[in-house]
């Protein structure tokens, strides 16, 4: 008999829906649907969504997915979503302000409070991270001070995936990885930190039940099952932050596995079967999807620096075109550098300041020299994240990739290169929503643990491997684009200061 799942990846530009079959043991992807929403920049900076266009979007995509498909046959739905998203709710559960997004940067001040001398290491003590701007602690930090009265009619906050969930099960939770994202969270031990809760000016009655990403939070209501086309006997299964679930449908979960994500924000993802606490902190420690942990670096502006410079500068939609015409005797010889800042930065500058740039043109540059600086750009600032990873001992010789990137032969070809790494590409490069059904599947039974389900379902696709030459090369612009920022890091805060 076949059992179908559902893995709902929410994410900042669309939501990614895709179902999975099981049958006889074998794990097929039957079809995906994708449906955008708008993401608005009401200040410089700032990055905001409404939780009812996410809602939307997904019952929308929900109507497509299931056509042909009898209700009854999906037996479990699950997420990967967005993470550290601020989503304020009142007592009877609306939404009290469009949600404040993981990189949004209006939180510097609160960013500075709390990793300040007087509480920086009690904030280390109680969560293993410190804060950055993205994070939900600095946010309710904010809301409290910039709209009190907002802030006074929080009943409950929840993370983006956890508004669906809530709308689809009638429960307020979320699970173990999504709460590591918060810094109200004590990653050691899986529970919330009554001593940050106390910093942030909240009651722990305030905050969603916890649960491990695999464990089934409760079933569909009759409304939401009216809403999705599915039934009440569908279990949905607690899911996890996007990174922590793209781990799993990329199948990284022993420890020392390395996976990379080229979306909207790039991440590098080390799965580690015991929590660490990185002494800089300039990388994140959180908990995983599958019982372990993780450490994590994360770019704001990822595969979003290409969309902006495509979409945005060029107004040229045609990004395979665009790459097809960069010669390959040009790799590791560019003489324009790009820094991916356009959100500011995250890992490991912790600079919400920060700014794009490019440096270098000279009355010969080129287009397609801009566009390759954008690509090389975008994989020098992940390699900042490997360069700390490596600091502390932690030395992969291979990585997954996963997100809008990878489909890039490009890009896939320049990161195995600054990386000096072979890069594997999954069969489904949808790694959030691929996880999420994995996810649900392991609630419901088909496996036993996450590993297993990982183990059974995820396939490589194929292998980029690094050239000697190109990584020398690349190892030299390397040192190039990592000697940029500190020359310019004082300009960008006189810029925002309008000095
Ligand atoms: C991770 C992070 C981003 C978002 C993007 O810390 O902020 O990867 O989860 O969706």
């Amino acid at each position: 008999m076949s059992k179908y799942y559902i893995g709902i990846d929410l994410g900042t530009s669309s939501v990614k829906l895709l179902l999975m079959k099981v049958k006889d043991g074998e794990v097929s992807i039957e079809r995906t649907v994708s449906r955008e929403y708008p993401l608005s920049f009401p200040h410089p900076g700032w990055s905001e969504q409404n939780p009812s266009d996410w809602l939307n979007e997904t019952s929308e995509g929900m109507k497509e997915l299931m056509k042909g498909l009898a209700p009854e046959s999906v037996r479990a739905l699950s997420f990967g979503g967005q993470m550290h998203g601020l989503v304020a709710l009142d007592e009877h559960d609306e939404v009290i302000r469009p949600a404040i997004l993981w990189n949004d940067g209006r939180c510097q001040h609160e960013v500075e409070f709390l990793n300040g001398q007087e509480l920086r290491q009690t904030v280390i003590d109680e969560t293993g991270n410190i804060a950055f701007a993205g994070f939900t602690a600095p946010k309710l930090l904010w809301m409290r001070e910039h709209e009190p009265e907002n802030f006074n009619r929080i009943r409950k906050i929840c993370l983006p995936k956890d508004y669906l969930l809530l709308k689809f099960t009638g429960v307020h939770a979320t699970d173990v990885s999504d709460a590591s994202g918060t810094l109200l969270f004590d990653v050691k031990n899986r529970c919330w930190s009554e001593k940050m809760l106390e910093i942030c000016g909240l009651k722990e009655e305030q905050m969603p039940a916890v649960f491990e990403s695999s464990e089934r939070v409760g079933n569909l209501t009759e409304e939401a099952a009216e809403m999705l086309g599915l039934t009440t006997d569908c279990i949905v299964a607690a899911g996890a932050g996007d990174n922590a679930a793209a781990a799993i449908g990329s199948g990284i979960v022993s420890d020392g596995d390395c996976n990379i994500s080229l979306g909207t924000s790039g991440t590098l993802f080390l799965a580690s079967d015991r929590f660490v606490n990185p002494d800089n902190h300039a990388i994140h420690s959180f908990a995983h999807a599958n019982g372990g942990y993780h450490l994590m670096g994360c770019m704001l502006s990822a595969a979003s620096c290409n969309k902006w410079w495509m979409d945005e500068i060029l107004k040229d939609k045609d990004y395979g075109k665009a790459q097809e015409n960069i010669q390959e005797s040009h790799l590791g010889r560019n003489t324009v550098l790009y820094l991916p800042y356009l959100m500011g930065e995250r890992s490991p500058h912790n600079d919400p300041a920060a700014r794009a740039m490019f440096f270098g043109m000279s009355m010969d540059t080129t287009r397609e020299d801009m566009t390759q600086a954008v690509l090389e750009g975008v994989a020098f600032g992940l390699r900042d994240s490997l360069e700390i990873a490596r600091c502390l001992g932690i030395t992969p010789k291979k990585s997954g990739m996963v997100g809008g990137g990878a489909k890039s032969p490009l890009w896939r070809k320049i990161v195995a290169n600054v990386f000096n790494m072979t890069i594997e590409v999954p069969e489904t490069e949808e790694g959030p929503s691929f996880g999420a059904c994995l996810l649900a599947a392991t609630a419901d039974g088909t496996f036993k643990t996450t590993e297993e389900a990982a183990k059974a379902a995820v396939k490589i696709k194929l292998h980029e491997e690094p050239d000697e030459e190109l990584v020398t090369l690349y190892e030299g612009r390397y040192k190039l684009y990592k000697s940029l920022y500190p020359c310019v890091k004082t300009v960008y805060n006189d810029l925002q200061k309008g000095n």
